[in-house]
């Protein structure tokens, strides 16, 4: 390839990054959804692996511990004022009670953080860890998440 097609991809390839990232700012509901759809199926492997149904894979471990982390270090500034109506399932609570929504954000942080090790260290470690992590998943939707 020559060096001016490199730099024209370079170039294609930047603009549309960039644009994914005004539309995670303009559509911070799609963006909150489609982390909390990842959340979902890493835990569902997760599960899995508790529950003997698949090998215990550290790597796997990783990835979901990676994207849980992820998720509650962008979830703060996914709910602005404007993203109360719409297709969501956020209850009004988020708003109301911001602090305690904040709180629960970074109890599920801290919880993914201190049992990650434990997690990578073999199926008994990772039944714990899960236990102590999904409780967060649990928690927060039944305070912030409209039943379906
Ligand atoms: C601090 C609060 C909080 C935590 C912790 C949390 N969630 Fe959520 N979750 C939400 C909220 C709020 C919504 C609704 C988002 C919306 O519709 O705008 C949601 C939505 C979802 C959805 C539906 C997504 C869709 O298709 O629209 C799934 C699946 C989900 N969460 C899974 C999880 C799992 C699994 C965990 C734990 C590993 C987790 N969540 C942890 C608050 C949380």
């Amino acid at each position: 390839m020559k060096l001016s097609t490199w730099f024209a991809a370079g170039l294609v390839a930047t603009v549309a990054m960039a644009a994914t990232a005004v539309v995670a700012q303009q559509d911070p509901i799609a963006t909150r959804k489609e982390l909390m759809k990842a959340n979902g199926r890493n835990a569902g492997v997760i599960v899995k692996m508790v529950k003997g149904e698949e090998a215990f894979d550290a790597n796997k471990v990783k990835t979901a511990f990676d994207q849980w982390d992820e998720t509650a270090t962008k979830f703060p500034s996914l709910f602005p004022d404007s993203s109360k109506d719409g297709d969501t399932r956020a209850l009004p609570a988020v708003w109301s009670e911001r602090a305690k929504f904040d709180a629960a954000i970074a109890k599920f942080k801290k919880d993914v953080d201190d049992n990650r090790a434990q997690a990578m260290s073999g199926a008994d470690g990772l039944k714990v860890a899960l236990a102590a992590v999904g409780k967060n998943c649990s928690d927060c939707h039944e305070t912030f998440r409209k039943a379906q």
